[in-house]
């Protein structure tokens, strides 16, 4: 059977740069909340059938987790309580917090490794001027301005860029049409999926799509050679990531195959959990690190998996470095990709001179940031796409912890469910999901 090949293979092109600015002069501070918020004069409200607090004269209380200098996650996060003016700019939407994912980017952002660094902002009035982590979350809408057309109250909404600062219980969100996307239908959504839809899903869609044409090698194969067992082969190390978990998906639907690499787990059966895990989201292969780098590799890759180099090994995604990227590098065949986005393991690794050369190989690094800013438009269709996927059953969130973020929830559990990202071996991504706040 030939693979089941998405009609809709068309690469596309994207427009110009947006930038969001979260912090807003509606956002002013309540220092005597900090430190006792047991005596707030809070009173509950209700809106789209759920509950928040109110301050007098209608100010929203709201809490940020904020850092105003770079260290581990644990030294330098401090929970800052706030309050929201009720009167919003005109094109501002007032957001309330349902789920909020902790990715290793937003650990890097507060450790200073980032690739972009925030700045600091008295904006807030924390003692030192100070930045909100987080890129990516799920949003209530609670309030809108009166210039505001593309969102309503009760809908959902996803920050449209990343750096948005999503690390609070509340936002203003000025320009909303242009920062914030909306969703509209939130009916057979969660918030844990939409929250982590924008960067994982999104980086691993592009990279599949925006550097190679798979699905149109999988068409002009197919064409030639009708016995050709599937779609067009991919490798990616880190397969049991969020993004790696989206790419096992994403492909399985295009009709592409994908050769997996994870890291053995402590126990032999534990390493065939994982991969069942992942061979059930469409994997096609799965294999461990030892395996990828054990020499049978190279044989297997070219009698079981690619028909004698038939069937060519044309994209590479790398998020590890170290040994397994350049395992990565050995495995392509000529013409093919490697695209970097992520250094999990911190090791760097050689740009083979021979490979490079002879196999006239391409090495490109993916970042989603200076993406979406080039491509705005494209990264709504792509989140969109994604979400409706999610809608349909055809597509799941990976694996989570939730950390449950209340009114009451004190500074030390919201820091440690930070500092535990980088860990490895987690059994799911840290999720704030909001409760009474
Ligand atoms: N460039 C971009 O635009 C972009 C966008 C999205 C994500 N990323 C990057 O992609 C990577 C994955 O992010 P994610 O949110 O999908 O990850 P995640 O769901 O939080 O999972 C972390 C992954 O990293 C692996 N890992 C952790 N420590 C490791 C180590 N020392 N050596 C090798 N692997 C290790 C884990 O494997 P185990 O389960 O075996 O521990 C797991 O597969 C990160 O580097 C992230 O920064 C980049």
């Amino acid at each position: 059977m030939p693979p089941a090949l998405n009609p809709r293979a068309v690469l596309r092109s994207g427009g110009s740069a947006g930038l969001l600015r979260p912090v807003s002069a509606a956002v002013r501070t309540t220092p005597s909340l900090t430190r006792q918020p047991a005596q707030s004069p809070c009173v509950p409200s209700f809106t789209g059938g759920r509950r928040y607090l109110s301050g007098p004269y209608g100010y929203t209380q709201a809490k940020s987790l904020v850092f105003s200098k770079f260290g581990e996650p644990s030294d330098v996060l401090h929970l800052h309580t706030h309050s929201i003016s009720p009167t919003l700019p005109d094109g501002a939407v007032l957001l309330r917090a349902l789920a909020v994912p902790v990715n290793p980017s937003d650990v890097n952002t507060i450790q200073g490794t980032y690739g972009v660094k925030p700045s600091f902002s008295p904006l807030l009035g924390t003692p030192e001027p100070s930045a909100i982590p987080g890129n990516e979350g799920c949003f209530e809408v609670v309030a809108v301005g009166p210039h505001v057309k593309t969102l309503r109250r009760g809908d959902w909404a996803i920050p449209a860029t990343t750096g948005f600062g999503t690390f609070r219980t509340h936002a203003v969100a000025p320009d909303a049409d242009r920062t914030v996307l909306p969703i509209h239908d939130t009916a057979g959504l969660t918030p844990a999926q939409v929250a982590t839809v924008s960067v994982n899903p999104c980086s691993a869609y592009r990279m599949l799509r925006d550097y190679v044409d798979l699905i149109g090698q999988s068409v002009a194969a197919y064409s030639r050679d009708p016995s050709t067992p599937g779609g067009a082969w991919f490798l990616q190390n880190g397969a049991n990531s969020g993004v790696g978990r989206a790419a096992i998906q994403l492909g399985a639907l295009w009709g592409l195959r994908s050769i997996n690499v994870v890291r053995e787990r402590a126990t032999p059966e534990a390493t065939d959990a994982l991969k069942a895990e992942l061979t059930a989201l469409g994997a096609t292969v799965v294999l461990t690190e030892a395996e990828f780098l054990d020499r049978a590799f190279t044989t297997r890759l070219r009698d079981e998996f690619t028909r004698g180099g038939r069937d060519p090994l044309l994209l590479g995604l790398n998020c590890v470095g170290g040994k397994s990227a350049s395992a990565v590098v050995k495995a392509l065949s000529p013409k093919g990709v490697m695209v970097t986005y992520g250094g999990m393991s911190r090791q760097s690794f050689p740009f083979p001179t021979g490979p490079l050369i002879f196999k006239r190989l391409r090495f490109e690094g993916f970042w989603l940031s200076e993406w979406s800013k080039e491509n705005p438009a494209e990264k709504k269709k792509t989140i969109e796409e994604i979400v409706e996927l999610m809608r349909q059953g055809k597509f799941q969130a990976a694996p989570v912890q939730e950390v449950k973020w209340d009114w009451e929830t004190d500074e030390k559990t919201l820091q440690e469910a930070v500092q535990g990202t980088l860990e490895g071996f987690r059994s799911g991504k840290g999720l704030f999901v909001f409760g009474n706040t």
